[in-house]
């Protein structure tokens, strides 16, 4: 259980803690998030988190009302205020609060709410070695799924079907039949050629920090990466599948739209992977 959330310069009990009831984040979805993981008492990626955090901001010009580099002790002293060494960090930050009105508030000062949660790395790894299902949906967001922002209703809703179908998770088709994200994961397989195979950066899947740290790793380990979109099919006919996240890590994908991917079991390359990317 969290006892202690940060909200707006203050470490108060989470059961206490409070944002406004015109907060631009409740009423417009007018903010940006972060997550991070945090294994034996490190945040993991952290610089390339706080980055991408720096970009969001930027992209919808909200001004961060202390230095960015602040954040990470903040996050330091949440997590041992929690007791929590293995967990996840959520950050969010709005616009702040001002009476409803669509143009931006003059005054409004943002609000950062952080939390963080334990996580059973043993427990994950467990799941992990089962590897997940996954069934294709139309990719229905708005076309700026770049910025990490906390408007995720066609993520929810796709995740729900998915899971409401008998699958984890869902997969993101665009208009032409390729993959673009999962719901909150990046999509990669290792293809025909034996090649890992990703979607290149763009304004339509979230730059994923996993996915930065697992390409860096990959070349290390000598794999050829592919920047490429690939269809629903070519994802079906993979030797293996995976997702990568804060939150995933590398998670194998064994089954897409009830097909079996590769011989149906977790595939070797995102097992070592995996184990790179906690190693790193
Ligand atoms: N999601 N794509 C989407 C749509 C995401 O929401 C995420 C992360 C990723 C992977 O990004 P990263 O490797 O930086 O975690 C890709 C977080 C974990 C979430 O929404 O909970």
């Amino acid at each position: 259980m969290s006892r202690y959330a940060y909200v707006n310069g203050n470490f108060t009990r989470f059961n206490q803690a409070k944002v406004h009831i015109e907060d631009r984040g409740l009423q417009f979805g007018d903010s940006v998030y972060e997550v991070w993981a945090a294994k034996d008492g490190v945040l993991l990626d952290d610089i390339g988190h706080l980055h991408r955090l720096s970009r969001s901001l930027g992209m919808l010009r909200i001004e961060l009302p202390l230095p960015l580099g602040s954040l990470k002790p903040i996050i330091g002293n949440l997590l041992r205020l929690n007791r929590v060494k293995n967990g996840l960090v959520y950050l969010q930050i709005t616009r702040g609060v001002a009476p409803r009105d669509h143009p931006f508030p003059k005054n409004a000062t943002p609000t950062i709410i952080i939390t963080v949660r334990p996580k059973n790395y043993a427990q994950l790894e467990a799941k992990a070695q089962k590897g997940i299902k996954i069934v294709t949906k139309k990719d229905l967001r708005w076309k700026r799924v770049d910025i990490k922002t906390t408007n995720l209703l066609p993520n929810l809703l796709a995740k729900q079907e998915a899971i409401d179908e008998g699958a984890e998770d869902v997969w993101f088709f665009d208009d032409n039949g390729k993959i673009t994200e999962g719901s909150a994961q990046n999509a990669w397989i290792l293809n025909k050629e034996g090649n890992l195979q990703t979607r290149g950066l763009g304004e339509d899947i979230l730059g994923g920090i996993t996915r930065s740290t697992i390409m860096a790793l990959a070349k290390k380990l000598n794999l050829k990466i592919v920047e490429k979109p690939f269809s629903v099919q070519e994802a079906i006919e993979a030797r293996e599948a995976f997702v990568t996240s804060a939150t995933s890590f590398v998670t194998a994908v064994v089954e897409i739209d009830g097909r079996p991917i590769g011989n149906g079991n977790v595939g070797s390359v995102a097992t070592i992977l995996r184990k790179a990317y906690f190693e790193n």
